[in-house]
């Protein structure tokens, strides 16, 4: 025989054997209308459905470095799943970066800091059961089990609050405390209670319940003035919703009903008194799922990460991330290096199949096939409004001649400003760039602005470069 038959066929042998096994095909292969379609896998090609039923539950969690594409897959997963199966979602948003997207895509965006949510509220849990649940809220954000002292105060001026007022609020039980001399508990209940934080304190404007069934709702806290203020939202929210899962009891539509969704809530995700945990290990009979996402492996609890029926890890650089993930989920050497050279939007997937035989595989997926609603842009000036697609922008600016860095520019500083940007802003930048006056009102005219809109934005330029004429000066001498 022919060596070099020979040795290509050695070769082939080879190549079958280098690459990391995939799940079975029928594993991830399933109907559209069943599972929900994540992008193919590396070696064979094999498209990927998450078909929750085949999974142990339907939590999900997701790490990768800031920019590995978290959030853009977080999207993914719920446009699809509204698609399916109608899908609720409810989406705690620590950093206000889903506003643009979820108002874009429907939804209904809600900012904590303009709303109210009194932390007394029962939501239909017996007043003893609703104590325990604002001291172990209150354990998680102000280390009370070290403090046992204001612990046992604080929930003898809940006691005392609930028996004698009918609508209490945080204020009476920190009025309580302080009349009982408990100085350092009043101290602490304070914190959530002073002027322009009392945020938990007056009467709820928020209704859990109706936000459950209300598609995709966003729940921006990023507005509310500290992260403890954030924490305690967060987990009152978390709360609220795991008495209402417990209530709709058990489900037997064939979709899920609600996702939460946990972007960045390093506090709540970390710590096993908060209701995450409760809703990972109950979730799945009432059809709730949650997914967390998380720059920091290391933030999300064990519990969490140990019981997630799929874990996507996205691009991970730092060492102590990638061995504290390996040595969880359990993956090769190859598959870790692998991890730490991905592109945006590729990942490394972890599925635990219900199925007994099924061994739980970490595979490559070689970008997540996602969706974006299209994104939407605004170009404001006085008086004026221009909405475009934030591609067709770029194509038109593409087209006018500016370079990738000079494109770069441009978009970061819509993104600076949440897609955003005053139309002097961009005028300036174009004429940093060296386009002349003409063309640039041929392209703001290309925009659909009036004239009368593009006279003014020029006005606004010229008055700006009068004001900052020196620091102008400064930098194109440089
Ligand atoms: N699979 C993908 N295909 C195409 N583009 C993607 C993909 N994943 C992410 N992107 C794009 O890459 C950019 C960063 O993604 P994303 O915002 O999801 O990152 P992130 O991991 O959430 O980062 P951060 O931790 O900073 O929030 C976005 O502009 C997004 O549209
Ligand atoms: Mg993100």
């Amino acid at each position: 025989m022919d060596l070099s038959y020979i040795l290509s066929k050695e070769l082939a042998k080879k190549m079958i054997l280098v690459h990391p096994p995939e799940p079975r095909k029928e594993l991830l292969l399933s109907g559209i209308s069943d599972g929900l379609y994540l992008g193919k896998t590396r070696y064979t090609n094999t498209p990927v459905f998450w078909d929750f039923k085949r999974l142990i539950n339907p939590h999900v969690s997701i790490v990768g470095i800031t920019g590995s594409g978290k959030s853009y897959l977080v999207k993914t997963f719920l446009t699809r799943a509204s698609l399916i199966w109608n899908s609720n979602a409810i989406i705690i948003d620590w950093v206000g970066e889903y506003e643009n997207w979820v108002k874009q895509a429907g939804g209904k965006v809600i900012k904590l800091g303009k709303e109210k949510l009194n932390l007394l509220d029962l939501v239909g849990v017996q007043k003893r059961e609703r104590i325990q649940q604002i001291v172990s809220a209150l354990d998680v954000l102000l280390n009370l089990k070290e403090n046992s002292e204001q612990r046992d105060e604080i929930e003898e001026a809940l006691e005392e609050v609930y028996s004698t007022k009918s609508k209490p609020t945080l204020i009476d039980v920190g009025n309580i405390l302080e009349k009982k001399g408990y100085k350092k508990a009043a101290r602490l209940v304070k914190r959530f209670t002073s002027e322009g934080s009392d945020f938990f304190a007056g009467k709820s404007t928020l209704n859990i319940k109706s936000l459950i069934n209300s598609g995709l709702v966003c729940l921006d806290l990023h507005d509310l003035p500290t992260e403890e203020m954030r924490s305690l939202a967060g987990l009152t929210i978390l709360q609220y919703i795991k008495e209402i899962m417990r209530k709709e009891g058990i489900e037997e539509e064939k979709g899920i009903k609600l996702f939460v969704v946990l972007d960045e809530a390093w506090k709540i995700a970390s710590d096993e008194r908060s209701d995450v945990i409760t809703i990972v290990r109950e979730g799945r009979k009432y059809n709730f799922a949650l997914i967390v996402a998380s720059q920091n492996p290391t933030d999300i609890h064990k519990t969490i990460f140990s019981n997630v029926g799929t874990m996507f890890v996205l691009r991970l650089v730092l060492n102590e991330f990638r061995s504290y993930v390996k040595n969880s989920v359990g993956y090769s050497d190859f598959i870790d290096s692998e991890i730490s050279k991905f592109g945006v939007g590729d990942a490394a997937i972890n599925m635990i199949f219900a199925e007994r035989q099924a061994k739980s595989t970490t595979f490559l997926l070689n970008k997540i096939d996602g969706e974006e609603p299209l994104f939407l842009l605004k170009i404001v000036g006085d008086g004026m409004e221009v909405e475009i697609e934030r591609d067709q922008l770029m194509k038109m600016l593409y087209e006018l001649g500016l370079n990738e860095s000079q494109l770069g520019i441009l978009k970061l500083e819509f993104e600076k400003n949440d897609g955003l940007l005053d139309a002097e802003n961009i005028v300036g930048l174009l004429e940093k760039f060296g386009y002349s006056k003409s063309s640039i009102i041929a392209f703001l005219r290309q925009l659909g602005i009036e004239e009368k809109d593009i006279i003014k934005i020029f006005s606004l330029v010229k008055m700006r470069k009068a004001t900052k004429g020196v620091v102008n000066v400064v930098v194109e001498d440089e």
